[in-house]
């Protein structure tokens, strides 16, 4: 590939053909080997509105699980695949099925397939690259989160696509989760009140690593384990932040409608201390800043009949701002809980996860239900004399049981079904825009830069 956009080191952009990796290759089923050299069968998009023609550049985890999608989707058809690394390419053509044409280099297949939309679902350094050349090849782009490696290329990027008006979306495919768009809208209905607080986190129990295969004394082990092992190398990854709390921190910022107004983290690698580079444990506290709304300042000035004294509003005129704070933590020794964002408002909380979404109503701040006056809620129990109180197992009992809500759709086929309904209506408002992916991109790479630097960050980018 040319370096004609990226002034990030892109390094490494060599296909596999080694001698270990020929061998390996050749070695392959003669089937997809074939399917390497199937010609294309270029259908002009406008000759067929019914199908998108769909590129995708890189096959390897995601990627693979992406086109397994899209090969379910009537609107999609999978002209090709690019992948430099012969055995997940292979892979990727098995999953496309027949007719997809497979590429080691990323610009020849452009200009050879001409697609209708590119598929980008490559290491996170390349995506800036990647998405250039393919809106300069008119194509639409569906671009895996995170967006961009770093907040001048996602400037760059979002000035692009805007200039051209461009059909983009971001791989959050929370945005298209019928729990969290319920949940939002139920955000913006009021029914939690007013947001003061959203804890969320990813906490995994494993290493990350996959095994590199070749033996560690192998001319090529260096390449491979960079390769494979991306995620652990600043060159090619911004870590946990961007692999994992780019999802998390896109939820809060939908809840909130806007990105945080500074990022505090303490990061280290604590646990798997096997050469990596990245951290292994991340702990974020993220500052918003929204502003009072007219009710609460009418409130507050005592033209609302609701006004009390000592409300906590009541310093609203003067102040026309409040924070949220949001917590943030991504541990790889750990999976309680896994992952999940926790919303809590004034009058009811949300805790979500991509599977389910529970509602808990609050009993109100001046009635916490279950020791006041004396009184004990029936699912609490004294353990000692004096206040302390322990609740029976669940600790949300004493709220009573929660409002649910289900959701069986795959989100990540939602979101691919939207994004190809948008290329097919030529239609750039997709559901995660090239603006939710940049601010998802800032929130997530100054919470590095505050581990890095040991200091608060201050987003100026938003
Ligand atoms: N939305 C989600 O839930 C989700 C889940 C997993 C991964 N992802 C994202 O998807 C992206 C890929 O992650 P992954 O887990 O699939 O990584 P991966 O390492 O499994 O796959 C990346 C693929 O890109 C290929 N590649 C590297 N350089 C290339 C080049 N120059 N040209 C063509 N192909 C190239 C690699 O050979 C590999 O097959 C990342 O941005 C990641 O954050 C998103």
């Amino acid at each position: 590939m040319k370096r004609s956009f990226n002034q990030e080191p892109m390094p490494n952009p060599k296909p596999f053909l080694t001698q270990w990796s020929r061998r390996q290759f050749l070695a392959s089923s003669a089937a997809s080997v074939a399917a390497l050299s199937i010609p294309s069968s270029h259908v002009p998009a406008q000759e067929n509105r019914e199908q998108v023609r769909i590129a995708v550049v890189g096959s390897g985890g995601r990627g693979s699980d992406l086109i397994r999608k899209l090969t379910t989707i009537s609107t999609a058809r999978i002209v090709s695949v690019c992948d430099i690394y012969p055995p997940h390419l292979e892979r990727g053509l098995e999953f496309a099925g027949a007719g997809a044409k497979g590429f080691l280099d990323y610009e020849k297949m452009l200009k050879e397939m001409r697609p209708d939309a590119v598929v980008i679902a490559t290491p996170l350094y390349l995506h800036f690259e990647m998405a250039m050349l393919a809106l300069a090849s008119d194509c639409a782009v569906f671009c895996e989160k995170t967006m961009c490696y770093s907040i001048d290329q996602a400037v760059r990027l979002r000035e692009e696509v805007k200039r051209r008006n461009a059909i983009f979306q971001v791989g959050l495919q929370r945005r298209c989760n019928a729990i969290y768009r319920q949940a939002i809208a139920m955000v913006e209905t009021g029914m939690l009140g007013r947001i003061t607080a959203i804890k969320s986190q990813w906490h995994r129990n494993n290493n990350w690593r996959r095994p590199v295969p070749v033996p560690r004394d192998h001319p090529d082990w260096e390449r491979l384990e960079k390769h494979l092992n991306w995620r652990l190398y600043w060159d090619y990854s911004q870590g946990l932040m961007a692999e994992l709390g780019s999802h998390q921190m896109d939820v809060a910022n939908w809840a909130l409608s806007r990105g945080p107004k500074r990022a505090m983290t303490s990061a280290g690698i604590d646990y798997w201390r096997d050469g990596r580079e990245v951290f292994d444990n991340v702990f974020c506290v993220y500052e918003y800043e929204l502003p009072v709304s007219d009710s609460e300042k009418s409130a507050a000035d005592g033209s609302d009949t609701g006004s009390e004294p000592g409300s906590p509003h009541s310093d609203a005129v003067s102040s026309p701002t409040y924070t949220v704070r949001v917590t943030y933590s991504s541990i790889q020794s750990n999976a309680f809980e896994g992952a999940s964002e926790l919303i809590m408002g004034t009058r009811g909380t949300l805790l979500l996860t991509q599977q389910k979404g529970l509602f808990y109503k609050e009993d109100g701040p001046l009635d916490p239900g279950w020791s006041q006056d004396g009184r004990v809620d029936q699912d609490a129990e004294v353990v000692t004399s004096g206040k302390t109180l322990k609740m029976k197992n669940d600790p949300w009992a004493h709220r009573g049981k929660p409002y649910e809500i289900d959701s069986t759709a795959d989100d990540t086929r939602s979101e691919l079904v939207e994004f190809l309904d948008c290329v097919l209506n030529q239609d750039p408002a997709t559901p995660c825009n090239v603006d939710v992916g940049y601010e998802d991109a800032v929130t997530a790479l100054i919470a590095n830069q505050s581990a890095k630097e040991g200091k608060p960050i201050e987003n100026e980018w938003s």
